[in-house]
């Protein structure tokens, strides 16, 4: 016998039925929210230009850096897999002309991402995420509305111990001044810097300020916060964006050391972190990106997402003990005996696929006994038993599955009881 020789590659994993499942459970709360509030379904290529990314990143950030999965194809261009979804949404929007639809635009997606990092729990080479993207609308209502659309999702899915971190991280206008008050800060306090946090520093210093390392932060207790750096117009949307989030009476902290992770940030920035203990615990984030369509090439548009990362909400689920509502799955097991039953048995179950009825069942293998404790191992309510008096009489008998109780009905009337039974109309 052959050794088997592949597995799935490192930070990737399979899906298996049952997980799957409640994987779709917890992607529907989200997609059912951002349909109900007006969200149209897009999907993106897998592949895009390497340069999507890189160009929609600046320098120092992680996911272009260190995380890009490239790729050479056989003509020699340089491709990515997707690591996030907002700059491919965004290519999108210019590629098919959405900025002569009426404004805002706003898109759903739920894709495969892919990001080069060391793989633990709650992190993975290959995820999945939801995400929502609203182009063409500034105002802080927008950011306060996709919060909202989130924070439902999260509460639909009964995750309850869900907390909200919120931002502002300025504009071209009044960031670079805080960005100068920080470095200056950070040089003069270079020694307590964690050596990552030093290679940061000259990189992308406004991510020294989301340090996990322990020496950092005691330093970064007394950095300049850009909330008293913000110019009017970006404090005056970010009150606006928390008045909104307060008069629905929503909590959230005040975070002035998140500035996430990506670059093309401006303004609002936000992060849902669940209750599971550890450093992967933020559920999906996201904010403003003003700037981006004018990087990618468009005119000025100011947009606004979030995106959830799926396997982490199902962890959480899983923490919080929260399982889908349980539901009586309609389907009927068929079940034949002897050689006679068998074809009545196989054109049973087509003609009930044909009448929209969930059916399974074993054609020509094992005893009866050993039929029914399948149909009992999976779950269906009821199962239809053809043997060779009811051929010859053309019945079947209609078993319930939790009582055993039986009975005989015309085998042509099948399809059209179990219909009924099953509300199927
Ligand atoms: P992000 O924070 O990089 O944002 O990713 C969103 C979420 O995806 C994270 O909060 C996390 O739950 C999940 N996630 C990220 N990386 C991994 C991983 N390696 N394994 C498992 N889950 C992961 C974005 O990607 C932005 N595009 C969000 C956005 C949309 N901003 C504006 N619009």
């Amino acid at each position: 016998v052959a050794k088997q020789q592949f597995q799935t590659v490192r930070g990737m994993y399979d899906l298996l039925p049952d997980r799957r499942s409640l994987f779709d459970y917890a992607a529907a709360a989200f997609i059912n929210v951002a349909v109900d509030a007006g969200y149209g379904r897009i999907e993106t290529p897998v592949l895009e230009d390497e340069g999507l990314y890189s160009r929609s990143q600046g320098q120092g950030v992680d996911l272009v850096d260190k995380e890009l999965y490239r790729l050479i194809d056989l003509s020699d261009k340089t491709l990515a897999l997707r690591p996030e979804g907002t700059a491919g949404v965004v290519r999108a929007y210019l590629e098919h002309g959405m900025g002569s639809l009426p404004q805002p635009v706003k898109l759903y997606y739920q894709e495969a991402m892919f990001r080069y990092d060391r793989p633990q729990e709650g992190r993975y080479r290959q995820h999945q995420q939801f995400g929502v993207e609203v182009i063409g609308d500034a105002s802080p209502s927008v950011d306060a509305q996709v919060i909202m659309l989130a924070g439902r999702a999260f509460k639909r899915l009964r995750l309850q111990g869900v907390t909200l971190q919120i931002n502002s991280i300025g504009d071209a206008l009044c960031r670079p001044k805080f960005r100068k008050a920080l470095i200056d800060y950070l040089n003069e306090n270079v020694k307590q810097l964690a050596e990552i946090d030093r290679e940061r520093l000259s990189k992308n210093p406004l991510r020294v300020l989301d340090s996990k390392e322990a020496s950092t932060q005691v330093i970064l207790g007394d950095a300049p916060q850009m909330l008293n750096f913000l110019c009017e117009k970006c404090q005056q949307h970010f009150a606006g964006v928390l008045e909104y989030l307060d008069d629905l009476g929503v909590s959230y902290d005040l975070n002035p050391l998140l500035v996430r992770g990506l670059d093309y940030y401006t303004r609002t920035v936000f992060e849902f972190y669940g209750e599971r203990e550890g450093s992967q615990s933020s559920l999906g984030g996201g904010g403003r990106y003003d700037g981006l369509v004018e990087t990618l090439g468009g005119v000025p548009t100011p947009a606004v997402g979030f995106a959830a990362g799926i396997e982490r909400i199902l962890l959480e689920m899983d923490a919080a003990g929260v399982v889908p509502p349980e539901q009586q799955i309609k389907r009927v097991y068929v079940a034949s005996l002897g050689e006679p039953a068998r074809l009545a048995a196989f054109r049973l179950i087509e003609s009930l696929l044909d009448g929209n009825v969930s059916a399974v069942g074993a054609v020509d293998r094992d005893g009866i006994g050993a039929q029914l404790a399948r149909a009992e191992k999976l779950g269906v309510p009821l199962a239809v038993i053809i043997g060779q008096k009811e051929v010859r009489e053309e019945t079947a008998l209609l078993r319930d599955m939790a009582t055993g109780a039986q009975e005989t009905i015309p085998l042509k009337d099948v399809v059209a009881e179990l219909r009924m039974r099953f509300g199927i109309s």
